[in-house]
């Protein structure tokens, strides 16, 4: 949802920022702007496209400042166009500002300033920022950098939604002022220099020290110096923290694209996901969480909330945490949750799952249930990303930076983060026999070497994609778990292939959608619940009936002649099996978009973190 960056230091900054902003391009990518300041006068370029259109700019070469700001868009607020795309600046050229989030009131703000003389040459929520910073500091009588930043703070305090905003001025060249409220924006540091970015992976190359704000928190930025103020402006110390996360886990690393590296780094992921809190001879250890028998035992209902992919982890999560522990688990949706006035208090236990730890409905769910009396847990993939700060706990997937748009290793990392939370709580309450904790954890800990054998089915489903890739439609099935694996393999097919998919319970086809089904549909089935394959197994038979093509994934034996393609996973337990049955799934969404010759990482209409409603 729109990317920012900004460089401060003694280099020119526009190749820097480029940089920056290409590494940065998964948070949108419909148009792109630069801002410097030469000679003491702000430059702007931006157009409509990818990042790489910068480079094409006249004049793009003329830009020697070394301090400036950048953005790549995902348009909310008027279409795709130069006029729209950041930086935007006031009319006087002053201030110049990129901006991520949505301001909810810029109609007001816009009516106000163009009474007072402004005028607009955008249709964008943002063009009333540098605007109204202006405003408010041609009201105050102080030239000095304090006044620029108590112009930009009192813009702030009139803004309603969420933002995180950049702003450079030509009356103060040395000088940047960076603020956020629910929106990312992370400050990297390195003796004189400050990298600034919506996400860390953009400036890891540069530095792996990093600043983080609170909402409302400001930084006044020059090179050797960052200086932080709270809402009242008064002066805050912050400390750096560090970031284990190497540059080169952000690179391709000789792959075609990251998603395809993402799903390859799937055994590491989980392992270090697993870390040493997995062992056989002692219990499952969560010292950041640290609850007890007295507490968990208070526990009425768990909710789990998410959004897209990460809830569909939450689903395997319920099962496991229902089974291991017999507690009540509801799974919702961020956005539903937050306006259907839950059923939360004291005895409910809720927990959040995010990767970016950015999206805007998985935090306002958050502090809801927050404001219930609820303890929440935070699981996400980013440390001190927002969801982290506003949560009680946070317990973290170690799946290292996520750059592709779809999400594959963060997912299969959030199942197994889940499944050992499900453990933890049990050993706890000694809800589950000993014998039982002893499997499952063994069969965590085979898990990467698992994941290891089932990328032997490349191959076959590289061709089973070129058979299907021109499809108008395909069906995923399953029972139970299976069908939580369905719901994430059907997201991941219509995401990066554009082909319509929809996922089913397998037994309730037939109470309405099985219309759908005709000669030559594709219909994909999960069957790695021994328990329930036999019933699932009697659903694709009614399909095939009509003239279904299907592709079976599971870890049991098959008869093969029944079915177009199978995919035999290594067993495991069917707490575990979603890990293992997406990665033939993942692939098969990838090597369809491939083949229609998408772009996998990218694609339309998308963006990695949803930062806005
Ligand atoms: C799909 C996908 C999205 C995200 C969702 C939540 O591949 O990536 O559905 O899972 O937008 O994002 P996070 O986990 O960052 O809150």
């Amino acid at each position: 949802m729109c990317g920012i960056v900004g460089y401060i230091g003694p280099e020119g900054a526009a190749p820097i920022l480029m940089d920056e902003l290409s590494r940065l391009e998964y948070r949108g990518y419909d148009s792109a702007g630069i801002s410097t300041i030469e000679k003491n006068k702000i430059s702007i370029m931006k157009d409509v496209g990818r990042v790489k259109n910068l480079y094409n700019l006249d004049g793009i070469d003329d830009l020697t400042g070394t301090i400036g700001i950048a953005h790549t868009r995902w348009a909310t607020h008027g279409k795709p166009s130069k006029e729209n795309s950041h930086p935007h600046q006031d009319n006087s050229k002053t201030f110049s500002v990129v901006h991520n989030g949505i301001i909810e009131n810029f109609h007001e703000l816009r009516n106000m300033l163009e009474e007072n003389g402004y005028n607009f040459l955008s249709q964008t929520d943002t063009e009333v920022i540098p605007n109204l910073i202006h405003y408010h500091y041609s009201k105050l009588q102080d030239n000095s950098v304090h006044g620029f930043l108590q112009a930009v703070r009192n813009c702030c305090l009139d803004l309603k939604g969420s933002f995180a905003i950049e702003v450079i001025s030509s009356l103060f060249p040395e000088n940047m002022i960076v603020v956020r409220k629910d929106s990312p924006l992370v400050i990297g540091t390195c003796e004189d220099e400050k990298y600034i970015s919506s996400d860390i992976p953009a400036i890891l190359s540069y530095t792996r020290d990093f600043y983080f704000l609170n909402d409302l928190e400001f930084a006044l930025l020059q090179n050797n110096k960052a200086t932080f103020f709270d809402t009242n402006l008064h002066e805050i110390n912050k400390q750096t923290n560090n970031i284990e996360w190497t540059a080169t886990a952000s690179e391709k690393n000789g792959y075609e694209d990251f998603m395809l590296k993402e799903i390859y780094e799937q055994p590491t992921a989980i392992r270090e996901t697993i870390g040493s809190k997995i062992s056989i001879d002692s219990k499952c250890n969560f010292e950041e969480l640290n609850f007890t028998k007295e507490y968990l035992s208070t526990i009425d209902k768990i909710y789990i909330i998410a959004c897209g992919t990460a809830m569909h982890a939450g689903l395997a999560g319920k099962n496991v945490i229902e089974k291991l522990c017999r507690i009540p688990v509801e799974v919702d949706i961020a956005s539903e949750f937050r306006y259907r006035s839950p059923i939360v208090n004291e005895k409910t236990l809720s927990i959040f799952i995010s990767q970016s730890g950015e999206t805007a409905d998985t935090i306002a769910a958050l502090k809801l249930a927050k404001h219930c009396g609820s303890k929440t847990i935070a699981i996400s993939n980013v440390i001190g990303s927002s969801i982290t700060r506003e949560a009680n706990y946070s317990i973290y997937t170690h799946a290292g930076p996520e750059i592709a748009v779809a999400s594959t290793k963060a997912y299969t990392s959030q199942v197994i983060l889940l499944n050992m939370l499900a453990v933890y709580f049990s050993e706890i309450l000694e809800t589950s026999d000993k014998d039982t904790i002893i499997s499952i954890k063994k069969e965590m800990l085979d898990l990467p070497k698992k994941i290891e054998e089932t990328f032997s089915c490349k191959d076959s489903i590289k061709e089973f994609a070129k058979k299907i890739y021109q499809e108008k439609d395909v069906f995923f099935l399953g029972r139970g778990i299976d069908e939580t694996i369905a719901k994430e393999a059907s997201l991941k097919l219509k995401e990066i292939s554009y082909i319509h998919s929809e996922s089913y319970a397998a037994g309730e086809l037939k109470h309405g959608s099985i219309a759908l089904i005709e000669n030559g549909v594709t219909v994909v089935t999960v069957l790695m619940d021994k328990s329930l394959m036999e019933k699932t197994i009697s659903n694709v038979q009614e399909v095939i009936s009509r003239g279904a093509k299907t592709l079976v994934i599971t870890c049991h034996p098959c008869d093969s002649n029944m079915f177009d393609e199978i995919i035999t996973v290594p067993y495991t337990i069917q707490y575990l099996s979603p890990i293992l049955a997406i990665i033939p799934l993942q692939l098969l969404a990838y090597y369809i978009s491939k083949e229609k010759g998408l772009d996998v990482d990218k694609p339309r209409n998308l963006a990695k973190s949803v930062t806005v409603e």
